[in-house]
């Protein structure tokens, strides 16, 4: 079979990798991709934007495409699934009404409220008046939220009534993140508590929940500074007992997947929750439509399995027949860090050579998932913000800590930064045997 991956993100990169390793598959094209795609696919120059769909369809025609996998939300919001289903394309990504989980956050908060799903108190308001009023009215933090897609830079997290009644102001009179995007929001209840990143295999109305990990949005090293994609994740969080995965299901995930079934927005896709885990259980921030990036580089680092055949089992309707229990993990951790440019998550630097990565690709259990690259003669240039993850393997989490800012160290490229404390959070909560001692069933 031939796939094709759109994106050029670390996420794309990493399920272009693991694509790639499937026995029933021929051949992997990434559109734009990147210098690390490339590596395992053929790049594709195209890009997505609803501008491109039609020369999208026209070339996965032409490649007689058998599965397309869409990385990133923007395409899925804008309707490329639909495009392509209608073309009697086989696509893997929710359609555009489904899509509208991530792509509205007022649509994902009444669709939670009217499920009774878990999540923080709110209101949504398409006038700043009255939002202005109920910021007045609050006794407690708050946090303003955008409306629409806003690369991650919509939801301002606050500690005053000043600060949110700013929010109001950047979102819905300046305009800041658009017009379209600020044309409602939603004020709510500002929580406290660890953030827990839960991704499941959703089709009809059988969810297949994945390991859960953590990301680390803040930009520098103990959850300082501003926000961004997210500077490293591992997997598994030992947060998430299975006590807590089991709650999780039953009070979010099931309740959420069949009122999407009920007001006929059937979800097929990989439905990513953004949870905080509260003094008085898990919460739901946000749903996001499909993998999360940088969660989903440590998490294919450990899937043994072949990941064609879950994403054709969500596509064709048959997940309910894949036995859980047969899906392989890698029984060791991966921890991934994301190395930035200079200026990140602000204005940012590209262009800058970067060294090391052939010495890299020969350390074992080690994996650098390209971000913003690119090729240029025989260097590798940066070419975006985030640049690349480092994504390593270990018998503890703390190993594969230790492993993956050993080979961090060995990258280079001018203004390069990243977090040093990327795992540490869990690392706190559960002790770790000394590395030299692997734990039980830690090798397979
Ligand atoms: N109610 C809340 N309480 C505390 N922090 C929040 C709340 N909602 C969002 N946040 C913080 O803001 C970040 C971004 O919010 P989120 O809803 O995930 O939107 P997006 O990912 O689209 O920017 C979250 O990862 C979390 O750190
Ligand atoms: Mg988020």
């Amino acid at each position: 079979m031939r796939i094709l991956v759109v994106g050029k993100g670390g996420r794309e990169h990493a399920l272009v990798w693991k694509l790639a390793q499937s026995p029933r598959v021929t051949r992997v094209f990434c559109a734009p991709g990147n210098a690390g795609t490339a590596g395992q696919a053929e790049n594709v120059p195209i890009d997505s934007t609803p501008n491109d769909f039609d020369r999208l369809i026209r070339f996965a025609k032409k490649e007689k495409i058998g599965l397309v996998v869409i990385g990133p939300e923007e395409p899925l919001a804008h309707g490329l699934t639909d495009a392509m289903q209608a073309e009697g394309l086989r696509v893997f990504g929710p359609t555009k009404n489904a899509a509208r989980l991530e792509a509205s956050k007022v649509f994902a908060k009444n669709l939670m409220r009217q499920a009774d799903v878990p999540t923080a108190e709110f209101r949504t308001f398409d006038h700043p008046q009255l939002a202005r009023h109920y910021i007045e009215s609050r006794e407690y933090p708050l946090v303003v939220k955008a409306d629409g897609l806003a690369a991650g830079k919509g939801v301002i997290v606050c500690s005053t009534k000043q600060e949110a009644l700013q929010a109001i102001d950047r979102i819905m009179v300046q305009e800041e993140f658009g017009a379209a995007v600020g044309r409602q929001v939603v004020v709510e209840k500002r929580l406290e508590g660890q953030e827990l990143s839960l991704f499941s295999l959703v089709s009809g109305r059988t969810i297949l929940p994945l390991p859960p990990t953590q990301d680390h949005k803040a930009v520098y090293d103990g959850d300082q500074g501003p926000n961004t994609g997210g500077m490293g994740a591992y997997c598994p969080a030992p947060i998430a007992t299975p006590e807590l995965l089991q709650q999780i299901e039953e009070q979010i995930l099931v309740p959420t997947v069949s009122a999407m079934k009920h007001a006929r927005m059937s979800y097929r896709g990989l439905l990513f929750t953004g949870l905080m885990l509260t003094n008085q259980g898990p919460r739901v921030l946000e749903y996001n439509v499909r993998f999360g990036d940088p969660e989903t580089q440590p998490l294919l680092m450990r899937l043994k399995s072949d990941l064609l055949d879950l994403l054709e089992a969500v596509v064709d309707e048959r997940l309910g027949d894949i036995d859980e229990s047969r899906i392989e993990w890698d029984p060791r951790p991966a921890v991934c860090v994301v190395l930035c440019s200079q200026g990140y998550p602000g204005p940012y630097v590209k262009g800058r050579v970067i060294q090391g990565l052939e010495e890299v690709a020969r350390l074992p259990d080690v994996q650098v998932f390209h971000a913003g690259t690119r090729q240029e003669g025989g260097v590798v240039l940066t070419d975006g913000g985030r640049v690349l993850g480092v994504t390593a393997l270990g018998e503890t989490l703390a190993d594969a800590k230790r492993r993956a800012y050993e080979a961090v160290a060995r990258i280079s490229f001018s203004g390069m930064h990243y977090r040093k404390d990327i795992a540490d959070k869990a690392l706190a909560v559960t002790p770790t045997p000394p590395v030299t001692s692997a734990p039980e069933g830690a090798t397979s």
